[in-house]
């Protein structure tokens, strides 16, 4: 069972005034070696709708980007055209990964004005792109790593995603793919390297005004052999949640270090996706071929008295890699998908709540002894 201090939000002292009020997860913009192939992936395991494009075909010279689509998440699927632009050094360096974390704010010259204030490292003043379809409003500011966050401002535009892009049209004759489920992202994790976390929380708290909702220490969440430590942040209105991971010494090498190592510097290590049906949802990414992390058989026997009865079908959630995690506001099932590109690196996490806002730490510590098994397969422990 997870430890974590969860502050009652009706009893946290909130903030005077929200400086960075966020409406809404935007997008989330992926920097990939090969675009058109990439979508084609996220539409046929997950389930997305490749909804617009952009390329040469649209006046781009540089770069071709692939909208997809399912309910609330919108990823963005970017490659280069040239091999001296900061796309292909991006993916040389790091491999596929995601670039920047979109938000959706009312305003963005207020916001941009009130992190540069903050002392934010801005990346793409506010800048207005127009198309028949209207008007939005785009700006960015640096995180950790190479990672962004871009601000989006969008009421005033009715197109398929951006002015640019034009709605994709898929061949009349192509199979449907059908959703699997996936609502809306829950949350996404950053790993940065030894030390750097406090320096994370600072920013996310001083810079972008948010707070902290969990902090979770090595002895949470270690093993004999590794370890790490990872503190939440949120926005004001609790729309995002961003945790921040570090390695913790451990004798062998943790798996963010592994990460650290093979994405050469701080990155996105995963985005947790929300499901209203995590069986469905598990079963349907099964059948088109996604791979998950590997539950050994003793979790579910050590499940029970771990967290004590619970409603759900043990021996279904066995079957399909489940994980139950329970805290004292209610309990959540997850489960993680193995990495998504060659390099272990972004992997993917389908979360479905019932009553708790934690993140499934109690989770961690027991699937340690899994995660490592992986590691040593990769040659990497
Ligand atoms: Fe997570």
């Amino acid at each position: 069972m997870t430890t974590a201090t969860h502050p009652n939000p009706q009893t946290t002292p909130q903030p005077a005034t929200d400086f960075l009020p966020i409406d809404a997860w935007d997008h989330v913009e992926f920097f990939v070696g090969n675009a058109l192939q990439a979508a084609q992936y996220y539409r046929n395991l997950f389930g997305f709708e490749i909804v617009a494009y952009a390329g040469l075909e649209t006046g781009l010279r540089d770069r071709a980007s692939y909208v997809l689509k399912q309910n609330n998440i919108t990823f963005v699927l970017t490659t280069a055209l040239q091999p001296d632009s900061e796309i292909a050094l991006h993916c040389l360096k790091h491999g596929d990964g995601v670039k920047s974390i979109a938000l959706r704010v009312k305003d963005v010259e207020k916001a941009i004005r009130a992190v540069k204030d903050r002392h934010a490292t801005i990346v793409q003043q506010p800048t207005t792109l127009k198309d028949t379809h209207g008007e939005v409003v785009v700006a960015s500011i640096k995180t950790y790593g190479e990672t962004l966050h871009t601000f989006i401002q969008r009421e005033a535009y009715k197109g398929p995603f951006l002015p640019g892009f034009q709605k994709f049209e898929m061949p009349k004759e192509a199979r449907k793919v059908e959703p699997v489920g996936l609502q809306v992202i829950d949350h996404m994790v950053g790993n940065v390297e030894l030390r750097a976390m406090n320096f994370w929380v600072d920013f996310y708290r001083d810079v972008m005004g948010f707070e902290q909702l969990a902090h979770f220490d090595d002895k949470q969440i270690s093993t004999e052999y590794s370890a790490l430590m990872s503190k939440v942040m949120t926005d004001g209105k609790g729309k995002v949640k961003f945790p921040i991971n570090e390695p913790a010494e451990g004798r062998r090498k943790s798996q963010i270090e592994e990460y650290l190592d093979y994405y050469k510097g701080p990155g996105v290590q995963h985005a947790a996706l929300l499901t209203g049906d995590i069986f469905e949802t598990v079963r349907r990414l099964r059948t088109n071929g996604m791979r998950f992390l590997r539950v050994p058989d003793t979790y579910y026997e050590a499940l029970p008295a771990r967290v004590g009865p619970i409603k759900e079908d043990i021996n279904v959630m066995k079957e399909l890699g489940i994980l139950f995690d329970r805290d004292e506001e209610g309990y959540l099932l997850q489960i993680f998908t193995q990495p998504v590109q060659d390099r272990p690196t972004l992997f993917y996490e389908v979360i479905e709540r019932h009553g708790s806002r934690g993140f499934g730490i109690g989770n961690f510590k027991a699937l340690f002894v899994s995660i490592e098994e992986e590691q040593k397969r990769r040659g990497n422990l």
